[in-house]
């Protein structure tokens, strides 16, 4: 081999290479290329350990060559390894994306019971009528519940409301609330008139489940005590509160009735939703829904709580927000409530 052969010899390597390496079809094809031409066994490596053979005249320029040979074949490897890395990370990229044009799969969102949007239709009405809205304790003690309500220990009365008691000091001391009407005491104990509050709350009886009733439920009551407060203003308040909620065209009326806080007492009674008052099977063909009671609050009860019955008069009402949601929306059981079937709920 003499100097123009082995020039010649990487001349033919090096079109080689400019031909094969930018087609290398992947990194491991490139790897075998590089192999082939810069290798142990590649041409260039053979030229180079037998430049020593050569007359020293010629081995510079074969030197220089060979260099020359392995820096553009190097660059050339070089490149193309590039241009596959990124090809690769394409490939890669695309295969591995995630694909989020998917439809969302959101949860679904809740909305407040039907009973508590009730309540706070209702707190609203009444807070548009001058009320404010007060909270009491759902465990009570027979004081508020029962005796600064003028039922003393043993009134007949008492067993109106079928009581569910705590096993907490005295035998029957403490006990689970019958009613929201407690809560006036608190308020009156807690302020003095001119006093015109509303009180929602959960109640609880021992009652067996009908359609009407439940063991536990909520009412939302009101009281009103000032100076000169009559039973006008208490049918007045009964009727602008049954046109604000129930819209016009229903009507509200008081029929006589008993309560132990109230003196004298009435039922209040709303125009019926079915039958806008012609008589259907749902009011029994009265044409009225009894919805709650009410009525001016009575001189005991005053007492108890240190007002002068000479000095302030005032009124009282009561009534189920179950009852009312039932008026309204055309409820016939009060299970459903309790049930927690979304299908009924989600029509509120
Ligand atoms: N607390 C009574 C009940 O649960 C309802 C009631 C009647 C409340 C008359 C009152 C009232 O404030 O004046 O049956």
């Amino acid at each position: 081999m003499d100097l123009a052969d082995a020039l010649s010899r990487l001349d033919v390597e090096l079109t080689r290479a400019q031909a094969e390496v930018p087609q290398a079809a992947d990194l491991d094809g490139l790897a075998g290329c590089e192999r082939t031409l810069l290798g142990r066994r590649a041409v260039v490596t053979d030229v180079h350990e037998q430049i020593k053979t050569f007359p020293p005249v010629d081995r510079p320029a074969l030197g220089k060559a060979v260099g020359a040979f392995k820096q553009v074949v190097t660059a050339l490897v070089e490149q193309r390894r590039t241009e596959l890395a990124d090809v690769e990370r394409t490939l890669r990229l695309t295969r591995d994306a995630v694909d989020l044009t998917l439809p969302p799969r959101g949860r679904p969102r809740g909305h407040l019971h039907l009973v508590t949007q009730v309540q706070q239709e209702l707190e609203d009405v009444f807070v548009g009528l001058g009320f404010r809205v007060a909270e009491g304790p759902e465990v009570e003690t027979d004081f508020y519940n029962f005796e600064a309500l003028n039922m003393p220990q043993a009134h007949p009365a008492r067993s109106m409301w079928d009581t569910l008691y705590v096993k907490l000091g005295q035998p029957e001391e403490v006990l689970l609330r019958t009613h929201t009407s407690p809560v006036q005491i608190r308020v009156m104990q807690d302020q003095r008139p001119p006093i015109a509050t509303v009180m929602p709350g959960r109640c609880y009886r021992r009652d067996t489940l009908d359609a009407r009733h439940s063991p536990v439920f909520h009412q939302i009551e009101g009281l009103v005590v000032d100076r000169g407060i009559t039973f006008g203003d208490l049918a007045g308040t009964i009727e602008a509160f049954t046109r604000a909620y129930f819209g016009d065209g229903r009507t509200a009326r008081l029929r006589p009735s008993f309560f132990p806080f109230t003196e004298p007492s009435a039922e209040f009674e709303v125009t019926c939703f079915m039958c806008a008052g012609s008589g259907c099977g749902v009011c029994s063909r009265t044409g009225w829904l009894e919805l709650g009671g009410c009525g001016m609050v009575d001189p005991n009860v005053f007492a108890a709580v240190g007002y002068d019955p000479e000095e302030y008069s005032g009124f009282a009402f009561g009534f189920g927000l179950e009852r009312m949601a039932m008026t309204r929306y055309g409820v016939d059981h009060i299970k459903a409530f309790w049930d927690n079937d979304l299908r009924f709920l989600e029509q509120f």
